[in-house]
Order: structure tokens, then sequence, then C-alpha cells
């Protein structure tokens, strides 16, 4: 009994250091994508007098998310390969928001980085040009960026959303809907959100109209 316990003991703590070494992994991935993202916007202020971004915000999905997706994906079911498993389902343990003022340097900055030639993409969700039913918009891809370790080169997805400021807005009063149990008048915050989301859209297709027009001169 009493070696069965240690045994387990020590099991708990291989696990454990699997998955420190995991999330160590996605946070250097972070680092590196958030780096090449502030090469351009350097440059870019060199040449244009301007950034392409407002802000970049980053996050390791939490434990106990990655635990919800992964039993939501049905594959919470072998403990031992569990780490490995969390590789191949989610692609969302790293993420990257990309807040910029206009929307046309949303596409430039995604359309720079995803040229590179260590970075592979993955998947593309324009939420832009096609909106969620609820009025959310913004850019999505899901990266694959090469991570040097002691063991060697390994690559490693990173999730990056890009947005404007007025999206960024409307996505955060959104998300505190969404997790907020019981809400009164559901369907009219929803439906209010939607004309939000629309009215947004509009904004920000003026200030990108009135931003190349001062630049045209
Ligand atoms: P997830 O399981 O939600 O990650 O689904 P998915 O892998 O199909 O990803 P998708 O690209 O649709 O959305 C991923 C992320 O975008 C979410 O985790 C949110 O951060 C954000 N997002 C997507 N839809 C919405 C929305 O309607 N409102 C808000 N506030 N955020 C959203
Ligand atoms: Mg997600």
């Amino acid at each position: 009994m009493e070696e069965f316990k240690v045994e387990r003991y020590m099991e708990l703590l291989e696990t454990g250091k699997k998955y420190a070494e995991l999330m160590n992994k996605y946070q250097c991935a972070i680092m590196e994508v958030e780096t090449k993202l502030k090469v351009l916007n350097a440059e870019f202020s060199l040449q244009y007098d301007r950034n392409p971004f407002e802000s970049i915000k980053s996050r390791l999905k939490s434990p106990a998310s990655i635990i919800k997706k992964m039993q939501r994906k049905g594959q919470l079911t072998d403990e031992a390969s569990f780490a490995r498993s969390i590789e191949e389902n989610l692609y969302d343990v790293a993420g990257i928001r990309v807040i910029c003022a206009f929307q046309e340097d949303i596409y430039r900055l995604a359309e720079l980085l995803v040229q590179q030639d260590d970075i592979r993409l993955i998947r593309t969700k324009d939420y832009i040009r096609n909106p969620k039913e609820n009025g959310y918009r913004s850019l999505h891809l899901i990266l694959e960026v090469p991570v040097f370790l002691k063991s060697g080169k390994t690559p490693v997805k990173v999730e990056v959303q890009f947005r404007t400021i007025a999206m960024d807005f409307w996505a955060s009063v959104d998300h505190r809907l969404r997790y907020k149990k019981d809400v009164k008048n559901e369907d009219e915050i929803v439906e209010k959100l939607r004309v939000c989301a629309t009215t947004i859209a509009a904004l920000d297709d003026e200030m990108q109209q009135i931003r190349t027009m001062i630049e045209k001169d």
C-alpha cells in the first residue's frame, strides 16, 4: 500500500512536469510570434510614421479551460498521453490578440506574418468578411511556429486574433454576457449587440476611408 502511494505520487509529479514543459513550449511560441509582430510594427513606424497595431495581449489557456475543452472533444481518455493529446487537439492553448486601429492594417499585418518562411498557416477564419450570426468580427489565424529547445526544433500552434479597437470593445461586452448566468432580457441584449456590431462595422469603414483620404495627400 505504502509503496503504491509513493509510485503514484512519482507519476503525478512526472505528469505535472510534462504539463509544465508543454506550457513552457506554448509560452515560448507566444514570445516568438509577439516578437515577429513587434518587429513589423517597428519597421512600419519608421517607414510610415504610424503603428499598425495599438496593442498586443497574450494568454495561455488555463488548466480548467483546457480540461473543459478536451472533455467536450471526448479526449479525456488516457492520462499517460494527455499532454500529447492536448497538442494534437487544441489549437488555442497559446493565444495572441492584436488590436489595430484600422481594418486595412489587420490584413496587412496578417499577410506579412503568414508570408514569413518559418511560419506555417494551419487555418484562417475571417469573421470580418464573414461575421458570425451574433455580429462577432475578428480575423483568426492558427499558425505553427518553430520553437528551438535543447532537444531540437519543434513546431508549436498559436492562435492569433486580429481586431480593430471597436471590434475589441464589442467583443469584451459580448464576453460579459456569455459568462453571466441567468441574464434577464437576454434576447433583447443579443439584439442590441447585433445592432451595435453593424454600427461598429460602419464606423470602422468610415475611419478607414478618412485615413485613406488623409494619406493620399
Ligand atoms: P472555440 O472552441 O470557441 O475556440 O472554437 P473554434 O476553435 O471554432 O474557434 P473560433 O475561431 O470560432 O473562436 C475562437 C475564439 O474566438 C474564442 O475562444 C473567443 O476568444 C473568440 N470568439 C469567437 N466567437 C466569439 C463571440 O461570439 N464573442 C466573443 N466575445 N468572442 C468570440
Ligand atoms: Mg478558443
